[in-house]
């Protein structure tokens, strides 16, 4: 049986593409298709982060990068009352995840924004909790962001950060078109320049299946984040 790399390898140059850029900002009904794949195969991802950004009542929370937010009902069952914002360069993310917050009813305690990737339009201090899974790879200035995300985190607010380790993503032929890959190493020195400090490096290792049932090994990082001063 061919393992997921084959399939992959077999893939032109072109389709290698195709496919990084759908994943980097999902368009069209190609991208519908591959958020709804996304939010399936990385839902194990979310959940982790969600456990380690231990959601209270009331809290404000900020999402970098939300795909078509199928998992908000995992968020909103976590606490109560909480307020949710998401962030997206991808319009159709936007519409897609506000599609699924109405159809669910989250419409009155979620709100979707676009943005371009490094500026966040909220003011300082507004978030007790941020997340993001699976977008820095995709971060066009990470030093800008990350400090974009120190200055409207609160002053004891958490940030997590969820990526896939390196070298699981070397094993990933598409990844060689526009991503920056990240591991331990590159990311604290990441964190170093920033005012932000590492306050937890977890590493996870899963076995996942695609749709076909071919399994691979993923390895991946939730990096939990406060400020480094309290400003
Ligand atoms: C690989 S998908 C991940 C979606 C979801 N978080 C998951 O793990 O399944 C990347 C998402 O991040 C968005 N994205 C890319 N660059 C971004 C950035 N700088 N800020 C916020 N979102 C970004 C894309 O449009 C897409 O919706």
């Amino acid at each position: 049986m061919k393992n997921k790399k084959d399939k992959i390898t077999e893939m032109s140059e072109k389709e290698l593409k195709e496919l990084a850029s759908q994943l980097g900002k999902p368009e069209g009904d190609k991208g519908i298709k591959i958020a709804q794949m996304m939010n399936e195969s990385n839902i194990s991802m979310t959940r982790k982060t969600l456990e380690h950004l231990s959601l209270e009542d009331n809290d404000k929370i900020l999402e970098l990068g939300h795909g078509n937010a199928n998992h908000l009902t995992e968020i909103f069952n976590k606490a109560s009352d909480l307020q949710y914002f998401g962030l997206d360069i991808s319009e159709l993310m936007k519409q897609e995840a506000e599609n699924f917050s109405i159809e669910h009813h989250f419409n009155q305690k979620s709100t979707f924004q676009l943005y371009d990737g490094t500026n966040i339009p909220f003011s300082d201090h507004s978030f007790d909790k941020i997340f993001t899974v699976n977008t820095l790879y995709f971060w066009e200035k990470p030093n800008d962001l990350l400090n974009e995300l120190k200055r409207v985190l609160k002053p004891n607010g958490i940030l997590c950060i969820t990526f896939v380790d390196k070298e699981t993503m070397n094993r990933l032929p598409f990844t060689d078109y526009g991503f920056t890959k990240y591991d331990q190493n590159t990311f604290s020195k990441l964190i170093e320049k920033s005012e932000l400090k590492l306050t937890g490096t977890k590493l996870y290792t899963e076995i996942i299946k695609s749709k076909s049932g071919e399994e691979m090994e993923r390895k991946y990082w939730v990096m939990t984040l406060s400020k480094s001063t309290k400003n």
